[in-house]
């Protein structure tokens, strides 16, 4: 950490994808960082490498944990990505999804609470609306999770709405839609274990690294039949956190933003994408829907750009892409 007349920033979670990123960015914009992360699916070996924040190797649910960290370093505001977030895992197994995602946020907000650190930016989820009744979504949409994670996610938010009347706590909550892509010049990367993610899924299919690439579903009522997703460059995401922080220590109220492009692609179109970034032919097999998967998410992030000031750089599916691949081929060169 340098700067040390700088604000610094908790990061829960910092040492996974989009994480990472975004301490990257405060870093970039000057701040001190210190990373929370329990290593179950974050990545030491790239906070040290890439990073200059502090990791502490821990779990938000540990209450000890948190109160130590906040009696001993002067935390301006929390940036909470820690969460599980694997949707058809949170189907089979609720109970781990409530346990991390809503006990593990309620240990940080009361630990939070008691040490008057009253600014959070907390990673919500397009999951929270379910099956959208007009695309592109706002924020008004009503939300109706169709699976346990995006349940879990709503619970905090309305956790946050009861802190902010309770204890004058604010907090920014980003509903992002799906997060693609890698750090522009290559630094960092998406690297989760078990990988569920389509791009990355594309990529270590162009990599070898598996035989066939899955369609879950090809009966949706979308143009080609597969689900359509919003996506969005990590680097765009973490430059988002970084805005959303700098309103809450301006002293703006509480507030939800979405963050996507307002852009759909299809299974099939992404899998175009990464043919044509790649230079390979996939193995493709369709197979059935999974359970808890909308046909269809996108979403307006007019507020966002408007309240916040957000200018997304990178919207272009295929610059995605290309990010991403680059930094597939470092990892696992
Ligand atoms: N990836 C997406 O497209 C997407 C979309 C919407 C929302 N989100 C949300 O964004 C956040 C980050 O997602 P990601 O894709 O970077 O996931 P990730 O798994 O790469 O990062 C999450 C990090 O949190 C850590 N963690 C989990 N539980 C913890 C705990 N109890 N204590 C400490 N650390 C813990 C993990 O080790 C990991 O490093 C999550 O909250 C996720 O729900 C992600």
């Amino acid at each position: 950490m340098s700067n040390s007349s700088q604000p610094i920033i908790l990061v829960t979670g910092g040492a996974g994808y989009i994480g990472s990123h975004t301490v990257l960015c405060l870093e970039q914009a000057g701040y001190r960082v210190i990373v929370l992360d329990n290593l179950v699916y974050g990545h030491q070996d790239v906070v040290e490498s890439a990073l200059e924040a502090k990791l502490i190797v821990g779990d938000i649910c540990d209450r000890t944990l948190l109160d130590q960290i906040f009696q001993t370093y002067p935390i301006a505001a929390v940036i909470h990505f820690a969460a599980y977030a694997y949707v058809g895992e949170s189907v089979q197994n609720p109970a781990k999804y409530y346990r991390n995602n809503v006990m593990g946020t309620l240990t940080l907000l009361e630990a939070m609470v008691a040490a008057s650190v009253k600014r959070l930016v907390f990673s919500s989820t397009c999951a929270t609306y379910g099956v959208p009744q007009q695309v592109p979504i706002p924020e008004t949409h009503p939300q109706a999770p169709i699976n346990p994670y995006g349940q879990s996610k709503l619970m905090v938010e309305h956790m946050l709405r009861d802190f902010d009347k309770a204890y004058d706590f604010r907090s920014v909550c980003f509903r992002y839609f799906n997060a693609a892509g890698a750090d522009p010049e290559g630094r960092l990367g998406e690297d989760h274990n078990p990988e569920t993610h389509l791009i990355p899924l594309a990529l270590l299919t162009a990599l070898g690294q598996r035989e066939s690439l899955s369609i879950f579903g090809t009966d949706y009522p979308t143009p080609d039949g597969t689900c359509v997703r919003d996506y969005i460059h990590v680097a765009d995401l973490a430059s988002a956190h970084v805005l959303g922080l700098e309103y809450l220590l301006k002293g703006g109220n509480s507030d939800i933003f979405n963050l996507g492009n307002g852009d759909g692609f299809s299974v099939r179109q992404v899998i175009d994408a990464a043919e044509k970034v790649t230079g390979q032919t996939f193995n493709v097999v369709e197979i059935d829907r999974r359970p808890g998967d909308p046909p269809a998410l996108v979403g307006s992030s007019d507020r966002a750009r408007k309240i916040l000031g957000w200018q997304p750089q990178y919207a272009d599916l295929i610059t995605m892409m290309q990010h991403a691949w680059q930094w597939h081929q470092k990892r696992h060169e």
